[in-house]
């Protein structure tokens, strides 16, 4: 048995680019057929058109309910049903509790964890009418662990993790299951603005490197291989689960910097 999503519908948020972008070729070149939804229209087309008749563009923004609703029934309609929903959409800001604005916790909580709610409220009701289905969501390491500077997006991929598991509670019975993933660095669009805010970019990005026990980023094909484990029969009897697809970063105690500092922990 492969994986295979033929006949099956996914939709996936923030699918114009990174990790939701590789998510979208990987479900097409599976088999499935692919909606992909994100706010940036002109990325999202590009997208949508490099994969063919199989897939489709429909301009959302995650934090907005209307907008949601409107994108999953035209996505339901268009497609005939949805079995799968991949929440990806994500945004990274810095800031401590003290120097973050009151506007930016909400742009972030609304963007990661909102968006999250609004997309399986309105995909739900389309997977229990074909009897069932899967959801993934794209959480972080920082769902179960937190790096400085950045209060918000912490506790917005928290809140992924926990709404994760009071999905995969409340609808396993009806044949939905309900997973994350949770990516150590990605070399994506994101993870390249966050290191440009930093005077020596290049530094920040060998540092991603060294944070993973690999010793290197993973790749955003890397995360859209586990999200498409997870939300297929392969995965039968997973749900609630949070799957760690971070290059061994969370495996060293203390970190990779002190297993690298020349105490007795370091490697010979
Ligand atoms: N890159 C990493 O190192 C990393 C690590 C762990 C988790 N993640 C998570 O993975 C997910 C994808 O991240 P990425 O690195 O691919 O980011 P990215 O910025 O490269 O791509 C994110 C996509 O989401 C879209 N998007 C953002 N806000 C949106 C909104 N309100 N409505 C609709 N679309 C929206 C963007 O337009 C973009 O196309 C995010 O949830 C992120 O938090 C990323």
């Amino acid at each position: 048995m492969s994986i295979r999503f033929d006949r099956k519908v996914a939709v996936i948020t923030g699918a114009a680019m990174g990790i939701g972008g590789a998510t979208a070729r990987k479900f097409a070149e599976l088999g499935a057929s692919v909606a992909l939804l994100d706010r940036d229209t002109a990325e999202l087309e590009k997208t949508a058109t490099a994969l063919g008749k199989n897939a489709r563009a429909y301009t959302c923004d995650v934090s907005k309910g209307e907008q949601v609703e409107h994108a999953i029934t035209s996505a339901a309609r268009d497609f005939g049903g949805i079995d799968v929903l991949v929440s990806n959409a994500g945004i990274q800001r810095y800031g401590t509790a003290a120097s973050t604005s009151e506007e930016t916790w909400d742009e972030v909580l609304e963007t990661n964890l909102k968006g999250f709610f609004l997309a399986s409220k309105y995909a739900l009701p389309h997977l229990l009418a074909r009897g069932g289905g899967a959801i993934v969501a794209v959480g972080s390491v920082q769902s179960i662990a937190a790096l400085g500077n950045a209060a918000a997006y912490v506790a917005s991929k928290h809140g992924v993790l926990g709404l994760t598991r009071a999905l995969a509670l409340d609808y396993a019975r009806q044949n939905v299951r309900v997973n994350c993933v949770l990516p150590g660095a990605i070399d994506t669009p994101m993870l390249r603005w966050a290191a440009s805010l930093d005077p020596d970019p290049q530094h920040v990005l060998e540092s991603c490197d060294r944070m993973h026990a690999l010793g290197r980023m993973g790749r955003p094909e890397e995360v859209a291989n586990a999200i498409a484990f997870l939300a297929s029969d392969w995965a039968s009897f997973v749900t609630g689960a949070a799957l760690l697809v971070d290059g061994g970063m969370m495996v060293p105690a203390g970190g990779m910097g002190f297993q690298e500092s020349g105490t007795g922990a370091r490697a010979k």
